[in-house]
């Protein structure tokens, strides 16, 4: 069952950290975790599971919300009353800081960079207008790093959100979801997973899992799918945040110990082209989850995760089919499509109008 929370239940396990680590309460409830009985009889296999972080937040769940505990309220302890934050221009991110940033009456920008245009993209556009983010489009990495730069000079008093909340601060919000996990299956919600599945986009829900299930001693392989570029969410990458998380705990607990995270798998083979282009395998996946559980997924992170897994299963059923699979949903499930169709583009700046001008013919299968 799903329990108010009242702190991080990581600050349970480590008290010290209480008085160091900034936090707010912005997801009210320990997220529930759910059987696919439907979908694991399909699928030949007799205990897939998912945690369902689409429901952190009434306001906008999925797995942002975990990080904005520690970001936002160490940029109300640093009293910045504005926030910047990066991303694709159909970053969920940057909604989910824009709309968390309307809560605590904090100003929001984010810098937006060029993405494929899905409707999922333009929805989250429209869903940035009804947050009031001010935006900042460049169609370059290099032009919107320059355009950071220049705002960050201009006014100290911004506090920075790097690309996907995935600082050390931010990666802490999943160190605590593995312990929330792990109090879950104490309380016989769900047997102890062997396999976790979750998207790899900018590392931080990864590498706070994988830290975090180290820390609170369960057995589960961390299997991520990698969504972004392989240079970027490598597993060195993966691992240094994890290690980086692991320095920032221990600078308020010095008994934590040295770890190493090789119960962590990055699997880039669901990726596809590029970042935020559906593949059809993650529409497939989309398809398939929809119609068996009735859970909706999007096609940059969560529907290519979906397929990673499904593949997963089907390619190694024998040896899977008494495991435990749990499928981390990172995807917000606030249902914004009233707000979003009465929202117009010619609101948005000029530069990002385009976004609605061109034809989605291509990808016209897609779900949001
Ligand atoms: C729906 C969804 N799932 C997963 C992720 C990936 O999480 P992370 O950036 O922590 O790797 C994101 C990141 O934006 C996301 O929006």
């Amino acid at each position: 069952m799903s329990e108010s929370r009242k702190k991080p239940i990581l600050f349970e396990n480590y008290p010290d950290l209480e008085s160091g680590i900034p936090w707010i309460k912005l997801a009210p409830m320990r997220t529930p975790v759910k059987q696919l009985n439907k979908l694991q009889e399909d699928l030949g296999i007799n205990s897939l599971w998912v945690k369902q972080d689409n429901l952190t937040s009434p306001i906008y769940g999925g797995n942002k919300p975990r990080k904005l505990e520690f970001l936002l309220a160490d940029a109300k302890n640093k009293d910045c009353d504005k926030v910047l934050t990066v991303g694709g221009i159909g970053s969920n991110h940057c909604v989910a800081t824009a709309a968390f940033c309307n809560e605590l009456n904090l100003k929001s920008s984010a810098a937006l960079v060029y993405q494929p245009i899905t409707i999922h993209v333009r929805n989250n556009l429209l869903l940035e207008l009804y947050f009031k983010n001010n935006l900042i489009y460049s169609h370059t990495q290099r032009g919107m790093s320059l355009r950071v730069r220049w705002q960050l000079r201009k006014d100290i008093d911004i506090y920075y959100i790097g690309t996907g909340g995935s600082s050390p601060l931010g990666t802490l919000g999943f160190v605590n979801a593995a312990f929330e996990l792990k109090d879950q299956i104490i309380n016989g919600e769900l047997p102890e997973p062997d396999y976790l599945f979750v998207a790899n986009g900018s590392m931080g829900t990864t590498a706070g899992l994988t830290l975090g299930i180290k820390l609170a001693n369960l057995k589960t392989v961390v299997y991520a799918i990698r969504v972004t570029d392989p240079t970027f969410a490598s597993v060195e990458n993966t691992q240094n945040l994890a290690v980086k998380t692991r320095s920032l705990l221990a600078k308020y607990d010095q008994s934590l110990p040295n770890l190493s995270f090789e119960h962590l798998i990055i699997d880039g083979n669901y990726y596809g082209e590029t970042y935020g282009k559906p593949t059809s395998e993650g529409l497939e996946a989309i398809k398939i989850i929809k119609e068996t559980e009735g859970i909706t997924l999007e096609p940059t992170y969560t529907g290519k995760t979906f397929a990673g897994l499904i593949a997963y299963v089907r390619a190694k059923k024998n040896e899977v089919k008494d495991k435990t699979i749990l499928f981390w949903n990172t995807f917000n499930s606030k249902d914004y499509s009233n707000v979003i169709s009465k929202m117009d583009y010619h609101r948005l700046p000029k530069n990002l109008h385009w976004v609605f001008e061109q034809s989605l013919s291509k990808f016209k299968n897609e779900r949001v």
